[in-house]
């Protein structure tokens, strides 16, 4: 195990899910620490996704009826390849197996695996031969209700919510485009094999914002606010761009404002989080890469001891989602965009001829003829079919003339395209604690530390009692009530040396120590120790609540606030 898997579990970040019982290969638990991190990071992207981008926020069941993903793809096409061996059963995702031996990208089709293996005499770790490569779909299915319920599926994406709401959504926004729809929940995928730890899970955690917009103005209109940042992209073949998003989007390297738009926010949002900068990239997926419902997609990837991992997915999902769930539920998903001025066009329209249709239709004249009058015309026509009480009739041209008439008309209906960003909480939580650990020497004697932004931090602040007995502890717990009371996550600590506290709290990424010494009862100061430059001042007890607010709102040196200690 990594030595940072064994502090992460050994200090209360991470736990193995079903523990006592073995374990279970794709369940981590959130324990107290961990739990606490991802929540702050939960926050942060709110204010980025959510507030900032006027976006609403909602929350979905995560099992979906099965009708939901047959009309997305899901329960036709979201598969992986999966080989399983003839002697000892166990089954791999194939792509990533092949890479592992073969060291080989392998495109993820069964043609282009049985390929590979026709070539390659691929073995399973047991030594015995595979059967034929076969699709596995990702879904875990249920059944809901008793008896024979109905299927349903645990949702593989939180984005399928979205689209089902979609109707409501736009009343909700009052019919104007771009709005965006967020979601941050739970999601399921039965992973074929997953050995990468925290990376592969079958259960995580997904932040979404579903980005609506015209399909003919893929703009946003914030763009400016990233247009100049430098950011790192590798396109779908392999060459690496160092440029200013502006530049990505002027020189077609990113195909529109609005892709370049969230891949600077979501850039930002990782650094301000912690992921340094030197160990991000965007890269976009190939063509024979993408999710079937994407025609672009540009992934945020972190290099990490699991090497260059995907955390966010940046995809440009078209209509393709709103397209499908209006032709499986036989609603209407169009927004209606009116234009700046109403337009006139000249139009074909039939007009009933009631002198021959009222002797030939009897009773049924009037709805023939508000039918005709109703009926779509975009050529010269023989005949009109009209549904007269459920019944089809067809009308010949004796009894209409066509006529070219000019409407005013006032809009278009469209089916909007939607832009996702979406995130795995989980491993960005991961990443942001691997490029936050970190070693150095203090007193002569080697420390681990992590260097956690300070608003991230599980724990904000510290306090300890220089010695374990009244009225040091006392005084402590005082002021842990205090800083409690004013919202600052904090701990009391008052077991072993003040050294061994300093270091445990290191550890865990604790920015700030307040220590309660004899010259607290002098003066009423108490020492603040920065995590980072192990630099202490003194400061007014009364004064602590605000000082330490300002330092964990901000990157201010601690040296700033108070007479230098240490
Ligand atoms: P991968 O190629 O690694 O399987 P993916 O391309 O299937 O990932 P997406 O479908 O784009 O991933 O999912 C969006 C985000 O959800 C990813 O960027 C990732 O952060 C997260 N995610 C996807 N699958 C998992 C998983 N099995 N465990 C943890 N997070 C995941
Ligand atoms: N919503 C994108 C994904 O989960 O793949």
């Amino acid at each position: 195990m990594s030595e940072i898997m064994e502090m992460l579990i050994r200090r209360g970040f991470l736990w193995q899910s079903f523990e006592i019982y073995g374990g279970m290969a794709g369940f981590i638990d959130y324990a107290p620490l961990g739990n606490n991190l991802r929540r702050k990071i939960e926050r942060i992207w709110r204010e980025y996704f959510v507030i900032d981008e006027r976006a609403a926020e909602i929350d979905t069941p995560t099992i979906g009826i099965e009708e939901v993903f047959i009309a997305s793809g899901h329960a036709s096409s979201f598969t992986d390849v999966a080989i399983e061996c003839s002697e000892c059963g166990r089954v791999y995702r194939a792509d990533h197996y092949v890479k592992e031996k073969l060291g080989i990208e392998v495109e993820e089709t069964v043609e282009a695996v049985k390929e590979v293996m026709e070539v390659y005499d691929l073995r399973c770790e047991c030594g015995g031969a595979f059967r034929e490569p076969a699709p596995m779909n990702l879904m875990f299915s249920t059944k809901i209700g008793p008896g024979k319920g109905k299927k349903g599926y645990l949702r593989p994406e939180t984005a399928q919510g979205i689209f089902i709401d979609f109707k409501r959504l736009v009343g909700y926004f009052r019919d104007k485009l771009p709005f965006g729809v967020a979601q941050i929940g739970r999601a399921y995928r039965n992973e074929i094999s997953p050995r990468q730890g925290v990376i592969r899970l079958r259960e995580f955690n997904q932040a979404e914002l579903e980005f609506f917009v015209h399909p003919a103005r893929k703009e946003h209109p914030n763009f400016e606010t990233f247009a100049e940042d430098v950011v790192k992209l590798v396109d779908k073949f392999d060459n690496l761009h160092e440029v200013s998003l502006k530049d990505a989007v002027d020189r077609g390297i990113i195909a529109n404002q609005i892709l370049a738009y969230f891949i600077g926010k979501t850039r930002r949002f990782l650094l301000e989080i912690g992921i340094r900068d030197e160990k991000l990239r965007f890269r976009q997926h190939k063509d024979d890469e993408r999710a079937h419902y994407a025609t672009d997609c540009w992934d945020a990837e972190v290099e990490t001891s699991y090497g260059w991992v995907e955390v966010v997915g940046i995809a440009d999902r078209t209509d393709y989602d709103l397209r499908k769930h209006s032709i499986h539920s036989g609603e209407d998903l169009t927004v209606f965009v009116p234009y700046p001025e109403p337009i006139r066009v000249k139009k074909k329209k039939a007009v009933p001829l009631m002198n021959r249709i009222g002797p030939a239709f009897k009773e049924k004249a009037k709805k023939v003829a508000e039918a005709i009058s109703a009926a779509e015309i975009d050529s010269e026509v023989d005949e009109i079919e009209v549904e007269i009480d459920g019944e089809k009739i067809r009308v010949g041209s004796e009894f209409f003339e066509i006529q070219e008439v000019e409407e005013e008309i006032s809009g278009e209906k469209i089916i909007p395209h939607v832009i996702e960003p979406s995130f795995g909480l989980d491993r960005i939580s991961y990443a942001v604690l691997e490029h936050a650990f970190d070693k150095d020497v203090v007193d002569g004697e080697e420390r681990r530390v992590l260097r956690l932004r300070r608003k991230v931090s599980p724990i904000e602040v510290a306090v300890l009692p220089l010695l374990s007995r009244s009225p040091f502890e006392s005084k402590a717990q005082e002021i842990v009530n205090m800083l409690r009371k004013n919202g600052i996550f904090t701990d009391y600590d008052d077991s072993g040396s003040i050294g061994r506290r300093y270091r445990r709290y290191d550890e865990i990424g604790t920015p700030f120590c307040v220590t309660v010494d004899h010259q607290t009862f002098d003066d009423g100061t108490v020492t603040i120790r920065d995590r980072d430059t192990t630099r202490q001042v003194r400061v007014k007890v009364d004064d602590l609540p605000a000082v330490l607010k300002e330092l964990l709102n901000s990157e201010k040196d601690v040296t700033e606030f108070g007479e230098v200690f240490r």
